[in-house]
């Protein structure tokens, strides 16, 4: 088992100590392109991916039309009924349309995925997978373990290669090869466009082809308007062009406490140098949810889904006390959500924010019973993995003790994830830049 001075300890340690603070936010290294402002350190290892192979310099704009095109062409899939979109709806954040914890896919759309999907907002500032994250930003040399890359356990390392995914996996939308896809795309409405972005011999390379479809679909994804829009209303607080009410206020602070929610420590919710919250450390923890039995993987009871350490992910598999850590979402929009967590398991805000404040004080409210009929906390992590669970607040707490969070705090903390909806002005116009900024003053406050 663990030692206590173990190195993901220190992480935690750390963690506490310093609360960690918002996203380095990292220059556009890639200029050729005039891809958009702000641009992610997995660029930096991409560069290869981005050198210009094309007849024409592509524009960014362009690139964008056509990967907005991709993103919703359903012809793209084997059943010709799914596109990026089926999943990643953008009414809801481009994360899940409904409440099912896991979509259906694949070529005849009846194969289960095994993880619910991930909302593709506020992913501009994800570093490359590490397992050494430096906080530059923070003037320390402290390494706070494993972070960044792409999905719920950081196996794929930008917007570009995570596109491969869907597009293949026999579960999502089940193309055959590149082959495959290019065939849809050159009979696609948008092929006269494809060429004259990319240059009118750009089917004729079958790989330069699919790069021009992963490129188009990525520049998609990181347009600002669409994709990192900073129009919540605890945006606009921060702007000092709203006030956040009583209860929001409240909300914050809880949310905050390092002796409450204790939530920043992981979803860091201050300005920082300038750049607004991502709410996310981009790093990982084993938050130990409940094992969710409607996910269809699960009717096998030896599956575990184990983040990092595998299976969905095969390199780190060697590495036992990444077990059970998953990457630490965004809360940006979380309010839109209907399931929650990598399993999806809850379908209601309030009881993700409520698990939090009882898994270790009432934990036969959220886990499963063993034959014997006791509570099996942590039921969805073997034995063997369970010294990798987080175990500082609001999880510093044993059965029978007060929750660190009251019925008002989560109610209050539920108040405050709503302000971090995008769209606050244009559902209410009733913003002012002067009048009725609260006495908080925002940036301060972690
Ligand atoms: C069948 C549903 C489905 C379809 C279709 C789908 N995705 Fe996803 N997507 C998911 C799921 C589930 C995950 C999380 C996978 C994991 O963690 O293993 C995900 C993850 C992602 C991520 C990583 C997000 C993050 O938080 O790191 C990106 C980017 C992404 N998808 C883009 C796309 C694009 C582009 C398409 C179309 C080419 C697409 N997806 C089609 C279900 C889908
Ligand atoms: C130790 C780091 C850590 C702390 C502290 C923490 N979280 Fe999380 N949070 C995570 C991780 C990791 C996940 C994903 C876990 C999973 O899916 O297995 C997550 C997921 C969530 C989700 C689900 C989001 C989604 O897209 O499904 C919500 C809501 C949430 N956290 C809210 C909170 C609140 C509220 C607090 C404070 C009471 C808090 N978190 C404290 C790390 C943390």
């Amino acid at each position: 088992m663990h030692s206590p001075h173990n190195h993901r300890d220190m992480y935690r340690e750390r963690r506490r100590a310093v609360r960690r603070p918002g996203a380095a936010v990292i220059a556009a290294a890639l200029t050729w392109v005039g891809l958009v402002g702000v641009q992610s350190a997995a660029f930096a290892d991409n560069a290869q991916f981005y050198a210009n192979s094309f007849d024409k310099k592509p524009n960014a704009a362009a690139m964008t039309a056509l990967g907005r095109a991709l993103f919703f062409d359903v012809s793209l899939s084997a059943s010709g009924k799914m596109a990026c979109a089926t999943c990643h709806d953008p009414r809801r954040a481009f994360g899940p349309p409904n409440d099912l914890p896991v979509q259906r896919g694949g070529s005849d759309g009846r194969s289960n995925g095994a993880r619910a999907v991930p909302s593709l907002m506020y992913m501009q500032n994800i570093p490359s997978f590490t397992e050494h994250y430096f906080d530059n930003d923070g003037n320390d040399s402290i390494d706070q373990g494993p972070a960044g890359g792409r999905t719920w356990d950081g196996r794929s390392q930008s917007a570009h290669d995570q596109a491969r995914l869907p597009l293949f996996s026999p579960l999502e939308m089940a193309n055959d090869g590149i082959d495959a896809v290019l065939a849809k795309v050159r009979r696609a409405g948008y092929a006269a466009q494809f060429r004259e972005t990319f240059g009118d011999t750009v089917f004729d390379d079958m790989d330069l082809a699919f790069k021009a479809v992963l490129m188009a679909l990525e520049t998609f994804q990181q347009s600002p308007q669409e994709f990192y829009p900073y129009s919540s209303k605890y945006d606009a607080w921060l702007r000092r062009e709203a006030s956040l009410s009583g209860d929001e206020l409240r909300g914050l602070a809880t949310f905050n406490d390092p002796a409450k929610g204790n939530c920043a420590r992981c979803h860091p919710s201050g300005m920082r140098k300038g750049a607004f919250p991502q709410f996310t450390d981009f790093g990982y923890a084993a938050v130990a949810v409940p094992r969710n039995a409607d996910i269809p993987a699960n009717a096998n009871h030896s599956y575990y889904d184990l983040g990092l350490c595998g299976p969905l992910r095969t390199d780190l598999v060697a590495k036992k006390d990444y077990c059970g850590l998953f990457r630490t979402p965004s809360l940006r929009n979380v309010a839109t959500r209907r399931v929650f967590f990598h399993n999806g398991v809850l379908h209601r805000l309030e009881d993700a924010v409520r698990f939090y404040a009882e898994r270790d004080t009432q934990p036969q409210k959220w886990y499963s019973r063993g034959a014997s009929g006791a509570t099996v906390k942590f039921d969805d992590l073997p034995l063997q993995y369970q010294g990798n669970v987080d175990t500082q607040a609001p999880f510093d707490r044993h059965t029978g003790d007060s929750p660190a969070l009251t019925e008002t705090d989560i109610k209050d903390i539920l108040a405050f994830l709503n302000t971090l909806t995008d769209g606050y002005k244009q559902r209410h116009q009733q913003v002012t830049k002067t009048a009725a900024v609260s006495d908080a003053q925002p940036g301060i406050l972690n």
